[in-house]
């Protein structure tokens, strides 16, 4: 696998929200790869320690862009911060959640979620996205969830926003799909990373953030969306039998169960 991944990604790839979970797990299987990798987060010691860490173990390039990704400073200064870079593969994996009720939160809340989740990632994609499809190769993953398949009571935003990305994926991956390019939605259900926190969640079983990733890689150019994970897929498929309104009803049963909100 890292052969086809460096010939067909490579030489480097740009990971957002590298300073955590998924995105720490997918620069590090990229960098075992022998891809040179551009690590962005905020947390500039996060990303200090990861590149110590992949530059020691691998002969790759690292390059650190500390990016806050709900301002369009944050956005530019990775375009600009990788122009003279030959990308091969954007992992868009910055992302938050939440959970309670959509009127207990600010709107400003929201609308830095879509920042984020949504306004970001479309940006980075359309600007990498245009240099691959000019070299006519090349791959883009895009983090979606199973919450995207349908609305969510008590997470209402995250769902929306995550509906955008795997609507985005499905439809660029047949657009770009004759020029070379690559496009892939990872869809997970619970993954056991920092999201949980942020989201005001207890999340007790799911995959590893390393499965994700590794599920990600060997789907890239074979299919257009992997749900990784045993409990992803079972929760999926069950999901997937059932007419959408009856799943927005048992999605609000399980974040009931997942969020923090109002319980302590
Ligand atoms: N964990 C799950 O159960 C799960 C399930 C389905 C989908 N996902 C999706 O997977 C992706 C990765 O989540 P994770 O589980 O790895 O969570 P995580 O461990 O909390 O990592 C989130 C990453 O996003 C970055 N980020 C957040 N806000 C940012 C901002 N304003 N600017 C730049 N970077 C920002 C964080 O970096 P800094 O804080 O350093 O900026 C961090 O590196 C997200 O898109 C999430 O929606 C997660």
């Amino acid at each position: 696998m890292n052969q086809r991944l460096k010939s067909r990604y490579g030489p480097w790839a740009i990971v957002t929200g590298a300073s955590s979970g998924i995105g720490q797990a997918f620069a590090t299987e990229l960098a075992t790869a022998g891809l040179n990798v551009v690590l962005v987060a905020r947390n500039e010691s996060a990303l200090a320690n990861l590149e110590l860490i992949l530059r020691k173990a691998h002969s790759v390039q690292i390059r650190v862009i500390v990016a806050d990704l709900a301002e369009s400073a944050g956005v530019i200064s990775v375009i600009e911060g990788t122009k003279d870079l030959e990308i091969g593969l954007l992992v868009a994996s910055a992302g938050f959640g939440s959970s309670g009720p959509f009127l207990a939160a600010d709107i400003a809340e929201h609308q830095n979620m879509l920042s984020v989740n949504c306004d970001a990632l479309m940006t980075l994609t359309h600007t990498i996205g245009a240099r691959l499809n000019a070299q006519r190769r090349g791959g883009v993953i895009l983090l979606s969830s199973l919450l995207a398949w349908q609305g969510v009571p008590n997470s209402a935003v995250y769902a929306a926003s995550k509906a955008f990305v795997q609507s985005l994926a499905e439809g660029l991956s047949l657009e770009w799909k004759s020029n070379g390019v690559d496009v892939l939605s990872c869809a997970p259900g619970p993954v056991l990373t920092a999201f949980e926190k942020r989201a005001n969640m207890t999340i007790k079983a799911g995959a590893t953030a390393e499965q994700v990733a590794k599920a990600s890689l060997r789907a890239l150019g074979k299919r257009s969306v992997v749900i990784p994970g045993v409990l992803s897929k079972v929760l999926s498929y069950s999901l997937f039998t059932c007419p959408r309104p009856w799943r927005v009803h048992i999605m609000k049963q399980v974040m009931a169960g997942l969020s923090n909100y109002g319980k302590s």
